[in-house]
């Protein structure tokens, strides 16, 4: 039975090895923040992060992630008492339907992990694997200029 680390708590599950992370998290361990989007690679939606880096999880194993630490956005506080990260998004209001949230939360940790004061190109860089339907881009993207310290708007155009 396959062991997965998610939010610094070790436990078995009963999926296959090759079952995506996503259902796992979904189905299994009620986390249910990663969405469904596309199931392909293509959306990011079910963007989480493993050991700091940015991963979709519809496309990886739980197999592969033996030993290794997930985080899901469950893992950078909750409704009652949000992460920096995720106190920024709510400040930028940059949730419209809300679907997309979650995984650009993450994908956006992930790279303050790695850049803490990253410019508006690295920020773009960063976030291009994620798509949101709903085209909050700017407020997304003022929201991680907020967590990162710098001033929230740029005068930056879409
Ligand atoms: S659901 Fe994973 S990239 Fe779209
Ligand atoms: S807020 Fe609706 S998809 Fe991004």
């Amino acid at each position: 039975m396959p062991t997965l680390t998610v939010n610094g708590r070790t436990q078995a599950v009963e999926a296959a090895p090759e079952t995506p992370l996503l259902y796992v998290l979904r189905d299994e361990l009620g986390l249910n923040g990663a969405k469904f989007g596309c199931g392909l690679g293509q959306c990011g939606a079910c963007t989480v992060e493993v050991e700091g880096r940015a991963v979709l999880s519809c496309l990886t194993p739980i197999g592969v992630l033996e030993g290794r630490s997930v985080t899901t956005v469950e893992g950078l506080g909750s409704p009652e008492n949000p992460g920096p990260l995720q106190a920024a998004f709510i400040a930028e209001n940059a949730a419209q339907c809300g679907y997309c949230i979650a995984g650009m939360v993450m994908r956006a940790h992930a790279l303050l992990r790695a850049v803490p004061h990253p410019s508006e190109a690295e920020i773009r860089d960063a976030m291009r694997f994620n798509l949101c339907r709903c085209g909050t881009h700017m407020r997304i993207l003022a929201a991680v200029r907020r967590a990162a310290g710098e001033p929230a708007t740029t005068g930056a155009t879409p």
